[in-house]
């Protein structure tokens, strides 16, 4: 039996998310959670998934209807995914698809965009169809779009390229700012983020009042390219000021929550250089930057707030054939 299997990693946003959006620029960082996906053949003319991580049991569909009646949530990416492979390629044989995770989907880490990009790796590696960064972006991004309709692509960026990347959609600019380690503690806040509506939410903002949501995105801006180049000069004191900045615009924009403010201010108390949230916001996690001295503190407000301090390593690296 040939097979073929594929990781990626998960991500966190560092600075930049919702007005990324837009056309703005963002900067990201790989997790070392990544997620695998095994790809072998099969004689039936059908698409097989086995995802029990997302509690998908042998699910299975005919190469034909591919895209067609309701989708299980945990298969939508793949099988769009697919869908867009077949109709590019013109390769038409059944396969069947396996994933495991290293991280709960509940995080917000991006299972979804990593396990579209492992799953792209493993295909084309499959075919042997060789793809560059670049079109393996496309090819993800057109399946990301196809299921959930809106979306930057930076999750997909990180999983593709690893490291920290300064991002500008869709994959226009990726810039490697460090393939190092960043000092940073990252919490969760038990709440399971949902990315869409608050895409949406920010887009009728946006609508209602651009002038506002056009200056907090500007001034986002501004913060995003400081960061780079506090990354790049490993300016972690300036790296967290730049993010309590950035908070504020968020918290400005209406996408903070009470559980985030509160794991962001006890993180900040004990020392930490500075805080925000991650992602669309509403839930997830927030990410502190700290030095050595006061880790232990920050990672023992987070703690004491009700947080969950989740042990992941940054700069991680991109797609990879395992
Ligand atoms: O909720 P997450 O971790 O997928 O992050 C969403 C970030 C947004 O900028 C709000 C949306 C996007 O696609 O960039």
């Amino acid at each position: 039996m040939k097979e073929v299997t594929a990781s990626a990693p998960g991500k966190l946003m560092l600075f930049g998310e919702h007005s990324v959006v837009y056309g703005f620029p963002s900067i990201v960082t790989a997790v070392d959670q990544r997620l695998r996906v095994r790809v072998s053949n099969t004689r039936e003319a059908a698409f097989s998934v086995h995802a029990p991580d997302v509690g998908v049991d042998n699910y299975k569909k005919s190469i034909s209807e591919l895209g067609s009646e309701k989708i299980p949530k945990g298969v939508a990416f793949l099988e769009m995914l697919y869908k867009r492979f077949i109709e590019q390629s013109k390769i038409k044989t059944g396969i069947q698809v396996e994933t495991s995770s290293d991280f709960s989907s509940e995080f917000g880490f991006g299972s979804s965009s990593a396990v579209t990009v492992a799953f792209a790796k493993a295909l084309t590696e499959f075919h042997e169809v060789p793809v560059s960064n670049e079109e393996l972006f496309r090819l993800c991004y057109q399946a990301v779009l196809d299921v959930q309709g809106v979306g930057s692509g930076f999750d997909l960026a990180a999983a593709i390229w690893g490291g920290t990347i300064y991002y500008v959609k869709p994959a226009r600019i990726v810039e490697l700012l460090s393939a190092n380690e960043l000092p940073v503690v990252v919490g969760y806040t038990g709440i399971k983020a949902n990315t869409v509506p608050l895409v949406r939410m920010v887009e009728e903002k946006k609508n209602t009042d651009p002038t506002k949501i056009n200056q907090i995105f500007e001034q986002v801006t501004t913060i995003v390219e400081l960061a780079k180049t506090a990354i790049l000069a490993a300016d972690w004191q300036k790296v967290g000021i730049l993010m309590s900045e950035n908070q504020l615009l968020l918290q400005e924009l209406g996408v903070s929550s009470t559980e985030l403010n509160t794991l962001i201010d006890s993180a900040k108390a004990a020392g930490a250089f500075g805080a925000k949230l991650s992602g669309a916001g509403g839930g997830d996690c927030m990410i502190a930057v700290t030095d050595i001295e006061h880790r232990d503190a920050v990672e023992e407000h987070i703690e004491h707030a009700h947080g969950k301090v989740l042990n992941v390593q940054t700069s991680a690296q991109g797609v990879r054939v395992e």
